[in-house]
């Protein structure tokens, strides 16, 4: 069973913020944190509202797959925004996401993330969070932009082809961390990061600082377009968030859309 419950009794906070977070619902068992976002976005929830649950039963990942969601383990978590932004600059916010998801780990677990692009977050190279943005959009206007946020925590242990690729806050750091405190430092980052996005509705600002934390920088690539696969040397990203990639035929820029990207030999 499912409650709503408003921020004055619910486990987590977050203060100091100036809107991202204010509005919170917290439920103890949900389907998707996204799903939900979705449905309280219709019903009135405010730019800012956060979703938070100690366990999804329908946790949603990126391209049609799962993200398993175990209880009290991990960080589910859905910010709603109603942006006065055009749809088509919206996807950019997966990586301005990414970015406060690498600020918020690091400055209290204090280990270092790094971002495989478009947006998981990798610490020591295996993934520690993932994110999965939505839309909703019709004639040129946006209803509601949904960004799901999965953050491993306190898991010890990850089963079948996550145990090779997939981590947590508490095994790269050797202690057990806060949640509280982890997602308190990763909104109060969106909110920084957002502000200078918003600005020019672009990633022109944060290039730099996006990739500094690129994994993929300078590294060789293959780009998985299911039409058109490549491989080639990444080398950036542009002010609207794609992958430059150097091929031998020339530069070229990935948006992320559902194009994935992998390393030579594996993940990264
Ligand atoms: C990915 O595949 O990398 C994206 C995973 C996103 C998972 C988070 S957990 C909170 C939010 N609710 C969901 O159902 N999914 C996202």
């Amino acid at each position: 069973m499912s409650t709503d419950i408003r921020s004055e009794s619910a486990p987590f906070s977050i203060p100091n913020t100036e809107w991202a977070g204010q509005e919170l619902y917290f439920y103890e068992t949900i389907d998707s944190t996204n799903t939900k976002a979705k449905e309280l976005a219709t019903e009135g929830a405010r730019h800012g509202a956060l979703i938070i649950a100690d366990e999804q039963i329908a946790g949603k990942g990126r391209s049609g797959r799962s993200w398993v969601s175990q209880k009290g383990a991990s960080i589910y978590m859905t910010l709603l925004l109603k942006p006065q932004i055009k749809p088509e600059n919206a996807p950019m916010l997966t990586l301005v996401t990414a970015m406060a998801v690498c600020d918020g780990i690091e400055s209290v677990a204090k280990i270092d993330c790094q971002i495989k692009w478009p947006n998981d977050i990798l610490a020591h190279g295996k993934k520690v969070c993932g994110i999965l943005t939505e839309m909703d959009a019709s004639r040129g206007e946006i209803h509601s932009i949904v960004i799901g946020i999965g953050i491993n925590v306190h898991n010890v242990s990850f089963s079948g082809e996550l145990s090779q690729k997939a981590t947590s806050v508490d095994l790269e750091s050797g202690k057990r961390q806060s949640r509280q405190a982890i997602m308190e430092a990763v909104i109060r980052a969106f909110e920084h990061y957002y502000a200078i996005y918003v600005q020019t509705e672009d990633m022109r600002e944060l290039v730099e600082g996006y990739c500094k934390r690129l994994i993929n920088l300078h590294q060789e690539v293959r780009v998985l377009d299911p039409k058109d696969p490549f491989s080639g040397i990444a080398i950036g990203i542009t002010p609207r968030g794609e992958l430059i990639v150097d091929t031998k035929e020339g530069t070229r820029e990935v948006s992320s859309g559902e194009v994935s990207v992998r390393g030579p030999h594996g993940y990264v």
